[in-house]
C-alpha cells in the first residue's frame, strides 16, 4: 500500500472511494482534470494502482489508496495516512450481497425475498463502511471541505425496489442530512450533501440501468455532471442533488408511497 502523507496547504487534494472503475474513476478523472491530487480509493491494490497510472497517463496528479469499506479496522489507518483533504467522495457502493455469477443489481429480485444477510452485507459496505471512513477523516478535512455522496432516490417505483440497497442508502442520505445539521449549528464552512446520478450504465447494473426509464447514462457523462456538482461555488450542505442539478427538496415526501 502506498504511504500517503501530504504537506498542509500546498496543494487541493480529494480522495474518492471506488475510483477503480465506474463512475468513481470518471469522478477522480474530472477532479484531477480540474487540479485536484487524487487519492484513488480502492479495496483490490491490483485494480486501484492500474486506475492511478491510467489517470497518471493523462496527466492527473494520482496516487492509490487501499480503502476496503469492509475492512472496518482499516479505515482507521487509512485516515491517518492523510494529513489534509478538500474533498471526500464516497463513491463505493454494492447494490446487494455478493454472490458468485450475481454481482450486479437485479432489478426483478423481490422485496420479500431480501435475507437477514443480504441486508446486514449492503448495509455494511454502503453504509457503515461509508460512515466509519467519513468520521475518520473527519480531523483531516480542511475548513471548508465538502463530503458527498453519491445515492438514490429512495422511493420505491413502478419497475424496482431493492431493499438492501434502497435501504443501505436511505442511512446513508440520513448521516448527510445529520452531518449537515452538525456543520450548519457550528457554524462550519464544511459542507456534507448527496448527489443522485440517476441511471448510469455500470457494473453495478450489469450495464443495464434505465432499461425501464429509457434514459441511460454513461459513466463518463455522470462523472462529468457529478463533478460540475461538487464544484459548485453554491453553499450545498445537506441537499440531495440529481444528475441534472435539481434539489431533491421533497426527500422526506420521497418515504410516502406514490397513490395510483
Ligand atoms: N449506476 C447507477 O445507475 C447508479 C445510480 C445512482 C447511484 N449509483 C452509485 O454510484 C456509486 C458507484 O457505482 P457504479 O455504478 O459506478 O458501480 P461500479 O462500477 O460497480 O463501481 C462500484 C465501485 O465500488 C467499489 N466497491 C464495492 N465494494 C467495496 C468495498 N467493500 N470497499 C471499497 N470499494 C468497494 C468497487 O470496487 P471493485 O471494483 O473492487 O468491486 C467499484 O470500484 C455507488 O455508490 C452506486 O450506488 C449508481
Amino acid at each position: 500500500m502506498y504511504q500517503v502523507k501530504y504537506e498542509k496547504g500546498l496543494t487541493i487534494k480529494a480522495l474518492v472511494t471506488g475510483a477503480n472503475k465506474g463512475i468513481g474513476f470518471e469522478i477522480a478523472r474530472h477532479l484531477g482534470k480540474r487540479g485536484y491530487d487524487i487519492l484513488v480509493g480502492a479495496r483490490d491494490e491490483a485494480r486501484g494502482q492500474a486506475a492511478a497510472e491510467k489517470l497518471v497517463a493523462e496527466g492527473i496528479s494520482a496516487t492509490f489508496i487501499k480503502i476496503d469499506l469492509n475492512e472496518l479496522d482499516s479505515l482507521h489507518t487509512a485516515a491517518n495516512m492523510i494529513d489534509s483533504l478538500d474533498i471526500v467522495v464516497n463513491n463505493a457502493g454494492i447494490p446487494d450481497r455478493v454472490k458468485p455469477r450475481r454481482a450486479s443489481l437485479d432489478m426483478t429480485k423481490n422485496t420479500f425475498d431480501y435475507t437477514t444477510e443480504d441486508l446486514r452485507a449492503t448495509m455494511e459496505t454502503n453504509f457503515l463502511g461509508t460512515h466509519a471512513l467519513t468520521r475518520n477523516l473527519l480531523s483531516s478535512l480542511t475548513d471548508a471541505a465538502k463530503i458527498v455522496n453519491i445515492t438514490i432516490p429512495i422511493s420505491p417505483t413502478d419497475f424496482w425496489h431493492p431493499l438492501a440497497y434502497i435501504t443501505s442508502k436511505a442511512a446513508l442520505n440520513v448521516m448527510t442530512l445529520t452531518f449537515a445539521y452538525e456543520f450548519e449549528k457550528m457554524g462550519s464552512h464544511r459542507q456534507i450533501f448527496g448527489i443522485m446520478p440517476g441511471a448510469v450504465a455500470t457494473d453495478l447494473n450489469g450495464m443495464q440501468a434505465g432499461a425501464h426509464s429509457g434514459f441511460v447514462k454513461s459513466f463518463e457523462s455522470a462523472g462529468q455532471m457529478s463533478t460540475d456538482i461538487i464544484l459548485s461555488d453554491k453553499n450545498q450542505n445537506g441537499q440531495m442533488i440529481q444528475y441534472d442539478g435539481k434539489i431533491a427538496t421533497d426527500y422526506e415526501v420521497q418515504l410516502r408511497i406514490k397513490q395510483h
